[in-house]
């Protein structure tokens, strides 16, 4: 009897933890043949794994640091086919080989099976702590590239000699994840949850293109009615995606649209007009102008999240009329890699929101470099970076005494951002970095919920390092907001709200006329005094008839950008560059490594301007010019320390990570 009860509870128990507390669920392959789900064990040492496929051979799951085999950690799974016992080895791959044991086995089996088409297996794997050994993939914080691939068979041999077959190209791939972004947990009061609202943000009957694997799509939305009559609070999200659509919907992102407060245009002006339209293809110079106003991210979903619920007692406010937005821009990246033919999507986001006004609002505080042509990164550079600054003169000015908390993080570069880190400084004394992200992958952009929020104090300084690769590059590649030139930002949400809305910063002008051998302009002040960040709207304006094909409306806001560099910062002395403009002498450069160190040197080292912004567009007082702290590289020695040995810079960082965030939040 007693033992009978021991068993029924031990398969609840069982039951319980095995199937229902899987807290992230990924598709791999562009078929659904390969199915991951997941959960982090309380600890936070153990994640423990549930791989599903349709195939009666070996499955293979691991992390990497780029998406290839080289030093990634891989781990081979199947049910032997007589006897069905279920294996899990613990494997590494040195390069583009067969991987091979690990000297020391870090994941155990706790089930698996096998029917006629499908094998599905339990496992766990030990997380590595500072002492990374070449075998096992650090995993921590911010991005990691998992690989998976599979086969028919089982894998030959016996106890210790195991070979896999080798895979073929069509049986294998890699998807970037958080595997740590923490389950969505319900945190409304009953109140909450009898009267909170739902809004759903769901994409018009796009159709997913069958020629290429990769579509950006982009749409304006409003706020439902009652929204802007009276005053609510967005308070979480969930993704909604359709059937069978978890392979196609990759990411997705949810943009507040608001114009400059100086702007003489309205939102609705310029906004309404496009809420009946289906949207467009981001970011393509096609693009309407305006949707780059669409820049405060407030929902980022990747696929593996759940979606997320604010944290009690913050809320964030919606509608122009009630300090939010009133039009939003969503973003949904497609991805197609088997170039199915005709799939329309009508995906997107759940909003929830409550008129019960949570007694907290958030806002969003944007740090970074300011969006200009003057980020310049040189071609040929595996790893430059763009250092920013918020000073503490803005802080110390825009921030209460009690200071505010950060609970979430949004990085944000384009296609050549590998890293970014929100560094954090106070008393001259560096913190644990606010977020970090070693791994950074543009598509897959999820923002980083914070394991317990993050006091950013009066005085404390912020600095936003974002390093690049642009070997693939042969011009030089200039900020702004087409994919193809760069951003460098982080969107800080934080409470209480304040006005404070940019802290971002740009080297001095000195820092490239010193690199480039450039003494003088003849017009550096009067370019100094303009702002020609903001865009241009008037041409938009102009076309409100041609509101069904807004596709040909706009012209190009980054040609426009371009434009005025070609003919403005043009150089007096020294004599030889005469006359030319800083773009001119920007392309005819030759950015040996010399020139490019050399620049990456001043940014270090030399000055910036910082720019510090309450909402609509008011400056607070502070120094034209900032010294960059004393600061070199992402400091680790806390890891260094732990291990006694240097490894190489981005994977000590992500191990340094661990080590300094022992993952509380699993608890
Ligand atoms: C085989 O297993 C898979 C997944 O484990 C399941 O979805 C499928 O229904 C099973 N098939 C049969 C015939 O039981
Ligand atoms: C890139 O540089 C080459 C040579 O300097 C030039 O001919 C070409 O027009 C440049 N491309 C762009 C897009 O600027
Ligand atoms: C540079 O431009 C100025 C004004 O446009 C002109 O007077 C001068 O002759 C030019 N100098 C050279 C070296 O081309
Ligand atoms: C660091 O990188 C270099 C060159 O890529 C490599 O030769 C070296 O073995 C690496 N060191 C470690 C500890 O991974």
């Amino acid at each position: 009897m007693e033992l009978l009860l021991l068993i029924v509870l031990s398969l609840s128990a069982k039951f319980s933890f095995g199937f229902s507390e899987w807290t992230h669920e990924m598709v791999l392959d562009g078929e659904g043949i390969l199915r991951v789900q997941w959960m982090a064990m309380p600890g936070g040492k153990v994640i423990r794994f549930k791989v599903t496929g349709r195939t009666l051979g070996w499955m293979g799951i691991g992390f990497s640091p780029n998406g290839g085999m080289a030093g990634a950690d891989i781990t081979l799974l199947w049910v032997q086919d007589h006897t069905g016992t279920p294996h899990a080895l613990d494997m590494y791959a040195k390069g583009e080989e067969r991987p091979v044991l690990d000297d020391k086995q870090d994941v155990t089996v706790e089930s698996g099976q096998q029917n006629e088409t499908h094998t599905d297996i339990v496992f766990l794997k030990y997380l590595q702590d500072c002492s990374y050994n070449g075998q096992d993939f650090p995993l921590g914080e911010g991005t990691v590239r998992l690989i998976w691939s599979w086969h028919p068979e089982d894998p030959e041999g016996k106890e210790d000699s195991w070979t896999p077959k080798y895979h073929d190209r069509s049986r294998r791939g890699t998807r970037s994840v958080y595997l740590f972004s923490p389950p969505l947990e319900n945190n409304l009061s009953p109140a909450e949850e009898r009267n909170f609202k739902k809004w759903d943000i769901l994409s018009p009957d796009v159709e997913i293109p069958s020629d290429r694997d990769t579509l950006y799509w982009c749409k304006i939305f409003k706020v439902p009615p009652e929204i802007q009559a009276r005053p609510h609070h967005m308070i979480g999200y969930v993704p909604v995606i359709e059937a069978d659509h978890e392979v196609y919907v990759h990411h997705m992102l949810l943009y507040e649209c608001s114009l400059p407060a100086h702007s003489k245009l309205t939102s609705s002006g310029v906004f309404e007009k496009y809420v009946s339209h289906a949207g467009a293809p981001c970011y393509a110079p096609n693009m309407p102008i305006s949707w780059n106003y669409c820049q405060k991210e407030i929902v980022a979903w990747a696929v593996g999240s759940e979606g997320e619920y604010l944290p009690e007692r913050v809320g964030i406010p919606l509608a122009d009329e009630h300090r939010g937005a009133t039009y939003m821009m969503m973003e949904i990246h497609y991805n197609n890699p088997t170039l199915q033919k005709g799939i329309v999507d009508r995906s997107g986001v759940r909003v929830y929101y409550t008129e019960e006004l949570r007694p907290i609002e958030a806002s969003t505080l944007l740090t970074g470099h300011k969006v200009t042509f003057m980020q310049v990164l040189p071609p040929g550079r595996p790893r430059f970076t763009s250092h920013t600054i918020c000073s503490e003169h803005c802080t110390r000015q825009a921030i209460p005494e009690d200071g505010i908390k950060v609970f979430q993080v949004f990085l944000h570069s384009h296609l050549t951002g590998r890293e970014i880190h929100v560094r954090h400084f106070r008393n001259g004394k560096e913190l644990s970095p606010i977020a970090s992200d070693a791994y950074y992958d543009f598509n897959y952009q999820q923002a980083h919920i914070l394991p317990k929020p993050v006091t950013v104090l009066p005085g404390d300084i912020l600095l936003t390092e974002c390093v690049y690769d642009t070997t693939d590059r042969h011009n030089v590649t200039l900020g702004g907001f087409s994919t193809r030139e760069e951003m460098c930002l982080a969107f800080l949400k934080y409470y209480p709200k304040l006005e404070f809305d940019h802290c971002l910063s740009l080297p001095v002008y000195e820092s490239y006329m010193e690199t480039l051998g450039i003494q003088e302009f003849y017009d550096l002040e009067d370019f100094r005094i303009r702002d020609y960040q903001s865009l241009n709207l008037e041409d938009e304006t102009d076309e409100t008839g041609k509101v069904e094909s807004p596709l040909a409306v706009e012209s190009s806001l980054i040609r426009k950008e371009s434009n005025v560099l070609k003919t403005h910062l043009i150089v007096k002395e020294p004599e030889d560059l005469r006359n030319l403009s800083f773009y001119e002498i920007l392309h005819q450069t030759d950015w040996n490594p010399k020139v490019s160190e050399k620049l990456q040197f001043r940014f270090l080292h030399g000055k910036h301007i910082p720019i510090c912004r309450k909402t609509g567009q008011q400056l607070y007082d502070y120094p034209k010019e900032v010294e960059y702290p004393d600061v070199s590289e992402i400091s680790y020695h806390k890891c260094l320390k732990a291990s006694g040995t240097r490894p190489n810079f981005t994977l000590s960082f992500t191990i340094a990570f661990l080590f300094l965030f022992p993952l509380h939040f699993l608890h």
